[in-house]
């Protein structure tokens, strides 16, 4: 029995007032999934305060440095994470794959890096329009998956997520069918072993509240990653509660 994960990506979007307005507004009641909100970095603390106080929701970050600490400008490790009380990190998001270069082997380094320090990684995988076009679709995410195969032992997986996000899906209004997201799903949770069963695979790509029950009536969708429709408190709301 997976328990179902809805996380909020909020990207480089909001500000200090925005987040205390997103965490008063918050009203996740008798939702039964797991609820993540990952701020940008210097909202953290500040989410993690709003989570205490609520007691529905945990904080994650958005991305993190595979390595513990040292001469990396700009950067931000695990261990940086956690002292804010974050217990989840995304990895791998197809933005900082696609606009930042980061390759699946860096990718699968930053996900030793979270497990390392008690992290959940949510290890996000998808294929683009052209690949998708090209009939790739399983091809890119099997390579994807096994970067991080190459370097996890197989009950790794069993301290993470997976995100399967179509890069054509996010932020453009389209969704990948249910039937078309729970082929990949299914596929995804083969290529992790007998430990496949218990990992919790969300899916990404503009899902909102009117189309997150059909996506989460499938078998293996077990949740969302959010991007837009979590910069709404009452939007996310309801995301998370078409979750069961
Ligand atoms: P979207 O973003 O919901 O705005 O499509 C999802 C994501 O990038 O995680």
């Amino acid at each position: 029995m997976r328990i179902s994960l809805v996380a909020a990506n909020w990207k480089m979007n909001g500000n200090r007032a925005f987040a205390e307005r997103f965490f008063t507004d918050l009203e996740l009641g008798d939702v039964s999934a797991d609820v993540v909100v990952c701020p940008p970095f210097p909202y953290l603390s500040q989410a993690a305060q709003a989570a205490e106080k609520k007691g529905s929701f945990k904080v994650g970050g958005q991305n993190l440095s595979h390595e513990p600490d040292g001469a990396f400008t700009g950067e931000v490790s695990a261990r940086m994470l956690l002292d804010c009380d974050a217990r989840y990190v995304i990895v791998g998001h197809s933005e900082r794959r696609g606009l930042y270069g980061e390759t699946s082997e860096l990718v699968a380094k930053k996900f030793v890096a979270a497990q390392a320090a008690n992290l959940i990684p949510i290890l996000c995988v998808g294929e683009t329009l052209q690949e998708r076009d090209q009939g790739r679709t399983l091809e890119v995410v099997a390579s994807q998956l096994q970067a991080v195969k190459a370097v996890i032992e197989e009950k790794a997986w069993e301290c993470s997520v997976v995100a399967y996000e179509p890069v054509w899906a996010i932020g453009t209004g389209k969704t990948a069918s249910p039937e078309e997201a729970q082929n990949v799903h299914k596929f995804i949770r083969t290529q992790m072993g007998d430990v496949g069963l218990t990992v919790r695979i969300l899916y990404g790509g503009s899902v909102k509240s009117a189309n997150a029950s059909a996506l989460f009536a499938q078998a293996d969708i077990d949740g969302a990653l959010v991007g837009g429709a979590s910069l709404d408190a009452k939007e996310f709301a309801g995301v998370c509660r078409a979750a069961v």
